[in-house]
């Protein structure tokens, strides 16, 4: 029988991710091109050491029951993980990994070329010529809204949400911002940054951008109430989960025009998109796309993988998620 430990992986990752996991153990890897179910989950982590698991993947006290007592350490290769029991992991004595810090540029990037998009109407424009509708230039034409002396709205100022304060300043965005703590005073000053309350937020910023994580305190955190709070012309923006929106209540607020627009990263329901979204002239909507660039997406994973590596051989994980 084989001393190496066995690390499962639940789809496909970077080859330079991989190449460290097979250095330190046998490698189970699916192949397939979508998540597992739930029962090919459960075979996949049985008996494992080690489970590389994507926010796609539920990690519940079932998974962990599957893996059994070897398991030492889940590596999810994303920031967020509200996909994992942290709790259960907790009580299992398993190790749980994030990817933090890899990702805060790529989806602050993303972040503000949505921005743009909605605010410039660049969806809607390129959609008109796809459809090869008759246009021509005059100075009432598609016109969007301008960012400059607007107020940039931030939900949550962690390192996303300060990467996006300092991208938004160049655009002649104010910022004002919310979340569970207020920023160090240096901080804001740094960011030009103003601390306020989530209602007065609501009612000054001409642009919200979410970036709080997924919790039982932010699921639906922009629900009716919240978008009726908003101006007749302001635009909201999610990069960081769905769930954090009411995906029904938003379709109803672009319809009526409770907000000018939105831009949608992420999903309540992934992959589904709430169908009056995917009609709606006045939203934008992207496939998760935050990280999604080649060298971010290697960095998430060789993280991932070096958790692992520290974990099996007794060292302390590069970037542990506290139960909290
Ligand atoms: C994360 O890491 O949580 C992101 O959503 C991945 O793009």
């Amino acid at each position: 029988m084989s001393e190496r430990p066995r690390i499962a992986v639940t789809r496909a990752i970077p080859a330079p991710a991989l190449d460290l996991l097979r250095a330190a153990g046998d490698v189970w890897i699916s192949d397939l091109d979508r998540p597992l179910t739930e029962p090919e989950l459960h075979s996949a982590v049985s008996g494992a050491d080690a489970v590389v698991s994507m926010l796609h993947d539920r990690v519940d006290t079932a998974v962990l029951d599957a893996a059994g007592p070897s398991l030492r350490i889940v590596a999810n290769v994303a920031v967020g993980y509200d996909n994992i029991d942290v709790a259960a992991l907790a009580s299992h004595d398993v190790t749980l990994t994030n990817t933090p810090g890899v990702l805060t540029d790529a989806t602050a990037d993303l972040a503000l070329g949505l921005m743009l998009m909605l605010t410039r109407r660049l969806g809607e424009g390129e959609r008109l010529l796809r459809a090869r509708q008759p246009w021509s230039f005059h100075l009432g034409f598609m016109l969007g809204a301008g960012l400059r002396g607007k107020v940039l709205g931030i939900v949550g100022l962690g390192q996303i949400g300060q990467a996006v304060a300092r991208r938004a300043a160049p655009f002649g965005l104010r910022i004002v911002y919310t979340g569970r703590r207020r920023a160090a005073a240096d901080l804001e000053a740094e960011l030009g940054a103003t601390h306020v309350s989530m209602p007065e937020l609501l009612e000054t910023a001409d642009i919200v951008s979410l970036h709080c994580p997924l919790t039982p305190q932010t699921h639906h955190l922009i629900d009716a109430a919240a978008l009726k709070a908003m101006k007749a012309t302001a635009y909201l923006v999610n990069t960081t989960r769905g769930p954090v929106v009411d995906e029904s209540a938003l379709a109803d607020a672009l319809a009526d025009g409770s907000i000018a627009g939105a831009a949608l990263d992420v999903f309540e329901r992934e992959p589904d998109v709430e169908p009056r979204l995917l009609e709606a002239d006045n939203a934008v909507v992207t496939p998760h796309l935050g990280s999604a660039t080649v060298e971010t997406r290697t960095e998430m994973a060789v993280l991932a993988a070096r958790n692992v590596v520290a974990v099996l051989s007794g060292e302390p994980p590069l970037t542990p998620v506290a139960a909290r």
